[in-house]
């Protein structure tokens, strides 16, 4: 027994970094954990591990920018248990560090659709069911570049804007409707995050000059608690929150 007992969790990049470590403190709280990822051996991984320990958890794989992927893995989901408790929005993907003269199409193609539209995409889809419950917690995994424009490059910075912007939204529209809505700011984490670091971006030249201001490097499941502490009932009254996991990098 635990936090999540009778509970069900969809974890966005639950395979990986950041999202497994959740996945896999949900689980250990007696939560079933629906391990969404694009990469089936990774979810499948954290899948096996969750069995082993005596957890329940079960793979939902494909890429969730894409609306089709995700109506059927919220549709699974309730075919199987009856209830969607908990979304972490988690999955993301880094940029280039390009600055806006240099983005290419593709990079902000990219960028948004997995690191903004398919948050919203999985709002979308699961806010119908917690709403005809009265009962729900949704929480992004935004980023530090969320709040500043010294994080990352031009496309990831304003992805994660705009997913503090969705969280702040559908914080206030769910207000009266038992959903709260809440969102993490990880600062520097030991993850697999995917960098595509071209040396030789002026963008990066020009955020390299932040660079002193990330300071402590956390691991992921550091970042995870504050993430399971706003999915769970001892958030009961926070909704609309942008909860900074970074060492202090905030303050700065
Ligand atoms: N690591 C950091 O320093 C840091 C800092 C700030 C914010 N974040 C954010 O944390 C979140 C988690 O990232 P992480 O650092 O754990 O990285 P990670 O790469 O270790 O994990 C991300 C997981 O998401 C999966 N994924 C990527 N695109 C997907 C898609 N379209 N559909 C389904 N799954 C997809 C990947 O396969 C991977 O398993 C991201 O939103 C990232 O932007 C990370």
């Amino acid at each position: 027994m635990g936090n999540f007992s009778d509970r069900v969790a969809i974890v966005t990049g639950g395979g990986s970094g950041i999202g497994r470590a959740v996945c896999l403190q949900v689980a250990s709280e007696g939560g079933h954990v629906v391990v969404a990822d694009v990469k089936e051996d990774r979810a499948s991984a954290v899948v096996a591990e969750i069995l082993a320990s005596g957890g329940s958890a079960s793979a939902a794989v494909g890429d969730l920018s894409d609306p089709v992927v995700v109506e059927r893995v919220v549709a699974e989901t309730m075919s199987a248990h009856g209830r969607i408790d908990v979304l972490c929005a988690n999955a993301g993907i880094m940029d280039d560090m390009s600055g806006p003269e240099e983005v290419s199409d593709a990079m902000w193609e990219r960028v948004l659709r997995v690191n903004l539209t398919a948050p919203f995409l999985l709002t979308r889809a699961v806010a119908p069911h917690m709403l005809a419950a009265a009962r729900g917690s949704i929480v992004y995994t935004a980023s530090e570049a969320g709040m500043r424009g010294s994080a990352a490059g031009t496309a990831y910075t304003v992805s994660k804007h705009g997913v503090i912007g969705l969280m702040r939204s559908g914080a206030v529209l769910y207000r009266q409707r038992g959903v709260r809505v809440n969102a993490v700011a990880p600062g520097g984490t030991k993850t697999n995050l995917e960098v595509n670091f071209d040396a030789q971006s002026e963008g990066l030249k020009a955020i390299g000059a932040y660079a002193g201001n990330v300071g402590r490097i956390a691991e992921a499941r550091e970042v995870a608690a504050a993430i399971v502490f706003l999915a769970s009932d001892a958030a009961s009254n926070i909704s609309g929150a942008l909860l900074a996991s970074d060492g202090g990098w905030v303050a700065v």
